[in-house]
């Protein structure tokens, strides 16, 4: 249940385009490679594509491309998970700072074990952020027998290098042996919920598959008691971008006294962007909609107010969505 692992000098990645019908792995050995491979979606969810431009940055340096060119390239793959751009400056910063990086075979193995480290401290934080959720979770498991969560999209081990951010809570709950049923949200158009629907199958957690717009009504009906979803940008006053849907979520969530968290790692927290007016939605094909000759807007993301966010589980602990402050590198 590792998304991303380094292989002879290449990185090998779960081919996410062909799940859950196949389990097929592809062998990344150039930046061209990493970068289709963000892409066209074959890793996505914003830690994954932090962790694979890391990657991407050291294949592209023993191949002897520029790093200019290198990070230009990684930089243009998609535009809103703050992660990406996270983890190309930190590629970036440790690469100039360092005397070893004047030495070609030095600057080498310098981003090999830098993306090594990014790699392994996504998963500490998603492992991290999984036991706060817990800390959620238990009060609500002493009131109701199995606690009815929602999410949306897949933001589990898929999206990361290991546990997810979302999803790691509802595992840690599984694991600590609280009942948990979740409701799973398809996810238009990408249909990312199936990921979501497979992952939780593998580790037995019960789950129910429902179309995007059935949400409201099961909150409604009162048959949600939280909705936890991550994030792929978080603004520096709290607004967040997660994908596209997610805001109707926290809208109805709001209406009905249901709390909505966003789980997520402080990677993903943009403190330079002031807020979720200046994050940049990524707006993809229309054929993706799926619908012919009609003309179709398609974009991937949106933005939840930090209004309806009761809070951001993090791996530093659940922060209020307007204090982010608190937990700034
Ligand atoms: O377009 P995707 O599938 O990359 O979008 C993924 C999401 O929106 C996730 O919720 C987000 O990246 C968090 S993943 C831990």
């Amino acid at each position: 249940m590792q998304t991303i692992a380094e292989d002879d000098g290449a990185v090998v990645i779960l081919d996410q385009t062909r799940l859950p019908q196949e389990t097929a792995f592809v062998r990344l050995a150039t930046l061209a490679d990493a970068a289709h491979a963000i892409r066209v979606m074959q890793v996505r969810g914003a830690p994954l594509i932090g962790a694979t431009a890391a990657y991407g940055v050291a294949l592209g340096l023993a191949e002897g491309i520029l790093l200019e060119t290198i990070l230009a390239t990684l930089g243009a793959t998609r535009p809103t998970a703050v992660n990406l751009h996270w983890a190309l400056d930190r590629m970036e910063r440790v690469l100039q700072k360092s005397s070893l990086a004047s030495v070609a075979k030095e600057r080498r193995e310098l981003a090999w074990s830098e993306a090594r480290a990014i790699a392994h401290e996504d998963a500490a934080a998603n492992a991290a952020i999984g036991q706060h959720g817990l800390a959620i979770l238990r009060p609500l498991a002493e009131q109701k027998k199995p606690i009815q969560l929602m999410t949306h999209c897949n933001a589990g081990w898929l999206a990361t290098v290991a546990h997810g951010t979302a999803l790691a809570p509802i595992y840690a709950a599984q694991t600590a042996g609280l009942a948990v049923h979740v409701w799973v949200s398809e996810t238009r158009p990408r249909n990312q919920g199936l990921l979501t629907a497979w992952e939780l199958a593998q580790a037995g957690v019960p789950h129910t598959f429902i179309v995007d717009n059935a949400a409201g009504l099961l909150m409604m009906q009162g048959k949600v008691d939280a909705v936890i979803v991550g994030a792929d940008r978080i603004a520096a006053n709290g607004d967040t971008a997660n994908k596209v849907g997610t805001y109707l979520k926290a809208l109805a969530a709001k209406a009905h006294g249901v709390p909505f968290y966003v789980a997520a790692p402080i990677s993903t927290i943009d403190f330079a962007c002031p807020d979720g007016a200046h994050i940049p939605i990524e707006e993809r094909a229309a054929e993706e909609v799926g619908v012919g000759a009609t003309a179709a807007a398609n974009p991937a993301f949106d933005v939840t107010p930090v209004n309806l966010i009761a809070g951001i589980i993090t791996e530093r602990g659940v922060v209020a969505a307007d204090n982010l402050a608190s937990v700034m590198p």
